[in-house]
């Protein structure tokens, strides 16, 4: 178990001696997590750089203004009530909104596509049912063939105006890809969305109605203000609370012999509320910088959705705060019971009117 910051750190910056193939573990098989947002290692490094390319060719003023209005409109639908759970009303839709919106050709907007969305991502939470993990995987399954039916049929158009499945279908033919990786790597992607973003929102939240005059500053903020803000309720209460690496050869880090073959958990968690790199880590200051975190990962496998993750964070938290600055906890949310995963199955708020 790596806790300081420092070690951590070096765990993630040296991808030869620390990696992430699960193959590499001594006890491969028994104790790989399922990582549905994963790509296949042998398909990782072609299939990154494509989608890296298609997220860049986005017009990312554009999406945010489109899931503006979508949120503006949920918040609105909820005017004159007292009480809303910010994870099933506003978290997991405006992440599935936003992630089908970032795709294009109309995939948001298709029948049913926000409906299963919900139940897969309440089937990847760890407190689902049976009945739910199974609607959950059904719901993965439909979404894949949504998803493969609207690349079959993404031509046409600029590349900027299309969304990442239009740009994949214009520029697939230049890189040596394979048709079915690209499209897996699509699921995991989606999968991704709807597993992480919701969990960002709700911590987000949370910390934010526990802090006493932290909504109305959001509210406010725009600009590096906002930036500083985003990335203090990321370090604050991250989704991601571990990640795993095994060690290719004997070394020894922190005092301690490492023998090829060892697992090693780096505690992302821990990492970011060490004393020796943010003064006061318990406390939420919006204001912090620097605030150097690695919420999102470090190096090869560092997260691919950074720009949708901090687009939903920025769209949903500060339209929220605007139109409900007095928001205060109804109840405690029920956390999730997973062991390294961090996000609310519900989060009760209670919300007054409309400023
Ligand atoms: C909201 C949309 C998101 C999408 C589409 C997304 C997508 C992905 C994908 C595809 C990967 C795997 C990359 C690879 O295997 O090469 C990944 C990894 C990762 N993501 Fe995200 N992600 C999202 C949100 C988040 C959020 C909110 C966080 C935390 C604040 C996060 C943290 C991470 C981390 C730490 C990894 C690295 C995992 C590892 O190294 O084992 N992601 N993400």
């Amino acid at each position: 178990m790596i806790s300081r910051y420092e070690d951590c750190l070096a765990v993630l910056r040296d991808n030869a001696l620390f990696t992430a193939d699960p193959r590499r573990l001594r006890d491969a098989g028994a104790l790989v997590p399922e990582r549905s947002g994963t790509l296949a290692p042998e398909d990782r490094a072609p299939v990154r750089e494509l989608l890296t390319d298609a997220f860049r060719a986005q017009d990312f003023g554009q999406l945010a203004a489109d899931v503006r209005e979508f949120t503006r409109h949920l918040l609105t639908a909820r005017e004159g009530r007292t009480e809303t759970d910010f994870v099933a009303d506003l978290a997991v839709p405006v992440a599935s909104y936003a992630a089908g919106a970032l795709f294009g050709g109309g995939l948001a907007r298709r029948d049913g596509f926000l409906d299963t969305c919900r139940d897969a991502a309440r089937g990847m939470t760890a407190g689902a049912t049976p009945e739910e993990a199974e609607a959950g995987l059904r719901a993965r399954a439909l979404l894949s063939q949504m998803l493969r039916a609207e690349y079959r049929y993404a031509h046409g158009g600029s590349d900027r105006r299309g969304g990442v499945l239009r740009y994949l279908r214009l520029h697939e033919a230049e890189r040596a890809v394979a048709l079915e990786a690209l499209t897996g790597a699509l699921c995991a992607l989606l999968f991704a969305a709807l597993n992480s973003g919701p969990r960002l929102l709700g911590n987000a939240l949370n910390a934010l109605v526990r802090t006493p005059g932290s909504l109305p500053r959001l509210a406010t903020a725009n600009g590096p203000r906002l930036t500083a803000a985003l990335d203090e309720l990321i370090r604050y209460d991250s989704p991601f609370q571990a990640q795993d690496r095994a060690v290719t050869s004997a070394t020894t880090l922190g005092g301690r012999r490492l023998a090829a073959g060892d697992r090693v958990r780096i505690l992302l968690g821990s990492a970011h509320r060490d004393p020796e790199v943010f003064p006061h880590p318990d406390r939420l200051d919006l204001s912090r910088t620097p605030n150097p975190h690695f919420a999102f990962g470090l190096g090869p496998h560092a997260c691919l959705g950074v720009p949708l993750a901090l687009l939903e964070a920025r769209v949903l938290l500060t339209e929220f705060a605007a139109a409900h600055p007095d928001a205060t906890p109804a109840r405690p949310g029920l956390r999730e019971p997973h062991p390294t995963l961090r996000g609310f199955l519900t989060l009760p708020v209670a919300v007054g009117r409309r400023p």
